[in-house]
Order: structure tokens, then C-alpha cells, then sequence
């Protein structure tokens, strides 16, 4: 039996509110939810409901947009996708996976801190992921990082997971050092984090990145998606390749 969709309520903003500010109502069988957008937990504990809230109603298009900068960049390189070892750190729940799935690879490990997302993916992507690890690797304890460090990732996937209190900068530069030289980074970011307004830090760690440990194929601007006023959230899809570890202590430091 198919799912009765849900119907989205979009509110009436006067003005345009931040990203990880913006909510809306839903409703089916008569009953309205307010929901955060970014409040992920509780969207992932609806199936069905992430997906047509970010990729219908919304526009959402960047699972396709990174993952198809990541392969055109291994076209170019004539490196196989099936041997991909693949991290997808923010995975939520599976909709990048699934991607990464199609493109073909040998080892497929998600990670996200929470446990409604890893819940969502086996319910909704069974079978997607080799291994699923709900963890906070802004806060990465030395038997995980072995542990992890084991799976010997040539690929690290984060999509729309930067940034908005989601994914701190410690989190993902010690997601970056879990992977071996030469792997395949793939991310997404919003514009106004590569700006030189930037207060979050991401600018500053990833132009000390680009200098010393990282290396861009490929990079394009984007809309990322709607708003809830109907604007377009401009982000920036880039892959390149690790050219060595950074040290995470004094990028989050400056
Ligand atoms: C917008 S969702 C993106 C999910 C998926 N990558 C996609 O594109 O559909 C952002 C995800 O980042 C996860 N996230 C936020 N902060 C995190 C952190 N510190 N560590 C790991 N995951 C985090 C959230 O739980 C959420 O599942």
C-alpha cells in the first residue's frame, strides 16, 4: 500500500529567516505538526517525510549535484568506482548512499550523530550501507578513530551536513584525517561560508586546507534549494583529492 503523502504548509515569513530558523506544518489525517526543517530527528522518524519536505517541495538537489561532480572528477581521472571505500559522514538517512550505491563501490560505511537517522536508513535504505555508526567525530575517542581508520576510506561524501550547527568544523577536518592520501573528498557548502564575512571558521580552514592538504578538481556554485520564502540557497559542490592530514588542533584554534 502507498503512503499517503503528506500535505507541507509553508508559513507566511514576512521576511526571510535563516536557514536552520525556517519550520513549517504538516498534516495528514487532520492533525498539523509544526516542525523545525532542521530538526532532524523528528523528520526522519516519519518515513517519507524528509524526502518530499527537501526534494518536492523544496528542490533539493544536492545528493545529485555532489555525486555527480564525483564522478565526472573519476571519469576524468580513469580512477574505478568500484573501489570506492566510501565514508558518508552526515548520511542521514541514506538519500547520498543510495547515490553513492548506483555509482558502484566497494565499502559503504554512513556515520551521523543521530540514532533516528540510522534508524530512518535501515528502515527506508535497507541494504545501502555495509556499516552505519551513529558518533560525534568532533569528539572522536582513539579506539573509534582505529576502528575507523581501519575501513582505509579513499572516499569521504558529507552532503548538506556543513555549517548551521550541524557538522562543526572539528568534526569533519578529523573526518578528513580518517582517510588515506589521494582520497576522494566530495562536499558541499553554502556561499556565504566561503566569503570573507565568514565568522564560522569554515573559510579560514579550508583556504589553509586548499594550501596545504587538499587539492580541488572540480567546483561549482549551485541552488542548493528554496528557501522557505522561495529564494534560492546558493552553495558551492567541490571534490578534490587529500594530499595529506591536517592538523585539526590548530585549524580550530585560529
Ligand atoms: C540536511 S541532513 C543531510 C543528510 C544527507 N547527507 C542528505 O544529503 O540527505 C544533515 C545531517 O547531518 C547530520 N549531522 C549534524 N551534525 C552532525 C555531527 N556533528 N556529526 C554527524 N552528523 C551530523 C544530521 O543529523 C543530519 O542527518
Amino acid at each position: 500500500m502507498t503512503q499517503e503523502p503528506f500535505r507541507i504548509i509553508l508559513p507566511d515569513f514576512e521576511s526571510q529567516v535563516d536557514q536552520d530558523e525556517e519550520w513549517i506544518y504538516v498534516e495528514k489525517n487532520g492533525r498539523r505538526l509544526k516542525l523545525r526543517l532542521h530538526d532532524y530527528g523528528k523528520l526522519y522518524k516519519i518515513p517519507g517525510l524528509y524526502e518530499q519536505i527537501y526534494y518536492e517541495k523544496l528542490k533539493c538537489n544536492s545528493h545529485n549535484v555532489v555525486c555527480s561532480l564525483l564522478g565526472e572528477a573519476l571519469q576524468e581521472t580513469a580512477d574505478d568506482e568500484d573501489q570506492l571505500r566510501v565514508l558518508d559522514f552526515g548520511a542521514g538517512n541514506g538519500m547520498v548512499g543510495e547515490k553513492v550505491r548506483d555509482m558502484g563501490c566497494d565499502l559503504l560505511v554512513g556515520v551521523d550523530i543521530l540514532p533516528e537517522a540510522k534508524e530512518a536508513a535501515e528502515r527506508d535504505r535497507p541494504g545501502v550501507y555495509d556499516r552505519y555508526y551513529v558518533l560525534n567525530l568532533a569528539d572522536l575517542e582513539e579506539n573509534i578513530r582505529a576502528r575507523l581508520e581501519a575501513y582505509h576510506f579513499n572516499t569521504l561524501v558529507t552532503v548538506s551536513a556543513l555549517g548551521f550547527n550541524d557538522i562543526p568544523i572539528k568534526g569533519f577536518l578529523n573526518a578528513f584525517n580518517l582517510l588515506e592520501d589521494g582520497a576522494w573528498v566530495a562536499f558541499n557548502i553554502r556561499d556565504r561560508f566561503l566569503s570573507d564575512d565568514d565568522q564560522s571558521g569554515y573559510r579560514q580552514a579550508l583556504e589553509s586546507m586548499i594550501q596545504n592538504n587538499f587539492e580541488i578538481a572540480k567546483e561549482t556554485p549551485y541552488c542548493h534549494r528554496l528557501s522557505i520564502t522561495g529564494d534560492e540557497l546558493c552553495y558551492h559542490a567541490i571534490v578534490g583529492r587529500k594530499t595529506g592530514d591536517v592538523d585539526v588542533e590548530s585549524l580550530v584554534s585560529q
